[in-house]
């Protein structure tokens, strides 16, 4: 009954003439997808996919968003700058912004906010790293963000929000979680969301997974009955590669 969704996150790759390369090779590859195709892209490309994404099924989306509507943030973009350039999704607190950016639960939370007031889907990234899973500590770490990053949010605005499980020692190591990792993990996501939200609010949010997915183990964890799409890094760079993930049902 969830649509799923797949969405590319370029991170810093491909300058404006590469993006709309890309762009163009995969509207006549995605057209007959049956998931919600998304791309989030560097904010230099917006212009240039908007273009060649044009009248076809492919969504813009971007990698972070400020949370004050304007004033003085040199270097960062608001909600509504993001949506006058067409964008529809805003990836949020991804590990590398936890990472390597100062992000924590509570500048999650407000963009999260700042973004749904402007009427972007939030695209919130959770995930554990390799030593909180070899602790035993992955359910309450998933759990704790994704309970931060959504609070202050209606129901309506949760069931519209997309959560991403990315399991931080997966992401760009070529390790995937097993297909049981990933499914039992979202149902602890999913869990939390329903003793704080209820059932019916966690049995409409889209939780992805997210950690070198890749053509080859796209099928065994789109399989799972808690995992209702991708947010592809790598594999998302080429054209033939995403667009497999993409059809991954066909
Ligand atoms: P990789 O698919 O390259 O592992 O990246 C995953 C990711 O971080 C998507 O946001």
């Amino acid at each position: 009954m969830r649509k799923p969704i797949i969405a590319g996150n370029w991170k810093m790759n491909k300058t404006p003439e590469e993006a709309r390369e890309l762009v163009a090779a995969l509207v006549p590859a995605v057209k007959d997808a049956d998931c919600d195709v998304v791309v989030c892209v560097p904010a230099t490309d917006f212009a240039a996919v908007k273009e060649a994404a044009q009248g076809s099924n492919i969504h813009l989306g971007a990698q972070n968003v400020h949370f004050a509507r304007s004033g003085a943030y040199t270097g960062e973009l608001s909600a509504d700058m993001l949506k006058a350039c067409g964008v529809e999704y805003v990836v949020i607190g991804h590990s590398e912004r936890r990472q390597y950016f100062g992000e924590t639960d509570k500048t999650v939370n407000l963009r999260v906010r700042a973004a749904v007031e402007a009427g972007l889907i939030p695209i919130i990234c959770v995930g554990e790293l390799k030593d909180e899973r070899e602790s035993g500590y992955t359910d309450t770490i998933v759990e704790y963000q994704t309970l931060m990053a959504l609070h202050g949010l209606t129901d309506e605005q949760i069931k519209n929000a997309v959560i991403a499980y990315e399991p931080v020692w997966a992401i760009g190591t070529g390790l995937t979680a097993t297909d049981e990792q990933a499914n039992e993990t979202i149902g602890v996501i999913r869990k939390a969301v329903a003793r704080k939200y209820g059932q019916e609010v966690a049995d409409a949010v889209r939780v992805q997974y997210g950690g070198s997915m890749n053509p080859k183990n796209v099928k065994g964890l789109m399989a799972q009955p808690e995992i209702d799409g991708g947010l592809i890094g790598g594999a998302s760079l080429k054209a033939p590669d995403f667009t497999q993930v993409v059809l991954y049902n066909k």
